[in-house]
């Protein structure tokens, strides 16, 4: 049985290839390498270099390689980005998606997981972020990951496909130096980029209604999410017929951006006391996961802290910055 991950070349796809490989599965990677970087992937798993948008391509490779589930990781990701250019997102990650699927279920794959997102929530207006919570996303970029979501459970039941999509909350973390995020759009990176450069690190307003006045987070470490998607594989292979599944991945601990500069200045060793501007528009004071239904239904939680995410972050920025 193998299993097509596509984006395996990013951050977070190259830590589910190197999870599901561990666990003894066959994967075949497909990545257009726009953000990607082939050297994350362990020898001998193979790459096909191209576009999820590529139909005759994904035809080819499910048949090569006898392809019997999906992993769909290849995505745009960025929340401003999108909001820039709405025609690219919904071309990539509804369209692309809409492709892979299509080509998948003509070949006859019974087993289907997509990359979400907890963008889809918006601004929710709870505590805690249950898989029941209304959805509401903010920007193109949750848009798209939302329709997503129905396109797969639609087509899940059409053809028989048993379906998991996984609401990711912050990734941080990397299992190794090496898999480290090469990006610097989430809150940990940028903190590490502004102490680099001897600046203070920058926090978008305090004066939310949270008890320190900063932005709540729910951080989960990358090896943790990379866990999760075996334990979904795991779920697909048991019962394909039987799963149709959308769970939320966190930790349920809430952090603040004041709580999370005081442990990344413990862990580093450096100055992070902050600079405070004005909020970010679109920035909601809290939203942390609740991790019960995934529990639940998979046994899977998350074994990883938030200074194991902070310091192997930071191994991870040390060996791409120096
Ligand atoms: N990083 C996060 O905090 C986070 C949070 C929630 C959800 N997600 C989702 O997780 C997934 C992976 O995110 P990431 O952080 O690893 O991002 P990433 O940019 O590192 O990885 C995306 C990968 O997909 C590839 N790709 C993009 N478009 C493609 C296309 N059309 N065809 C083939 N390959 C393509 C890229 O080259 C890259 O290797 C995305 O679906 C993203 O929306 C990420």
């Amino acid at each position: 049985m193998t299993w097509l991950i596509t984006g395996g070349a990013g951050f977070i796809g190259a830590h589910v290839v190197r999870a599901m490989v561990e666990d003894g599965r066959g994967v075949v990677v497909l990545d257009d390498l726009s953000t990607g970087d082939p050297a994350r992937l362990p020898d001998g798993v193979p790459l096909v270099e191209g576009s999820t948008l590529d139909r005759a391509l994904l035809d080819r490779v499910l048949k090569e390689h006898q392809v019997s589930g999906v992993l769909h990781i290849a995505a745009k990701k960025q929340v401003g980005e999108s909001v820039e250019q709405p025609l690219r997102y919904y071309r990539e990650n509804v369209e692309g998606l809409r492709v892979v699927l299509e080509a998948a279920a003509e070949a006859g794959v019974r087993r289907f997981l997509l990359s979400s997102s907890a963008a889809v929530y918006g601004m929710p207006d709870v505590d805690i972020v249950t898989e029941a919570t209304p959805c509401a996303p903010m920007s193109p970029y949750g848009e798209t990951k939302l329709i997503g979501e129905w396109l797969v459970r639609g087509v899940g039941r059409a053809h028989g496909m048993g379906t998991v999509a996984l609401r990711y909350f912050n990734v941080a973390g990397a299992a190794t130096a090496e898999l480290g995020d090469p990006g610097v759009f989430n809150l940990v990176p940028m903190v590490f980029e502004r102490i680099d450069e001897g600046l203070p690190p920058l926090v978008f307003g305090d004066d939310y209604p949270t008890p320190d006045g900063t932005c709540i987070r729910d951080y989960i470490h990358v090896a943790d999410v990379a866990t999760a998607h075996v334990a979904a594989v795991r779920r697909l292979e048991a019962d394909p017929d039987g799963t149709e599944l959308v769970l939320n991945i966190g930790r349920g601990a809430g952090v603040s951006v004041r709580e999370m500069l005081a442990v990344i200045g413990r862990v580093t060793g450096r100055d992070t006391a902050a600079e405070v501007v004005s909020r970010r528009p679109g920035d909601p004071a809290r939203v942390v996961a609740s991790a019960d239904l995934i529990t639940r239904e998979l046994g899977w939680t998350a074994e990883f802290s938030l200074e194991d995410m902070v310091s192997s972050a930071w191994a991870g920025w040390q060996v791409r910055h120096r």
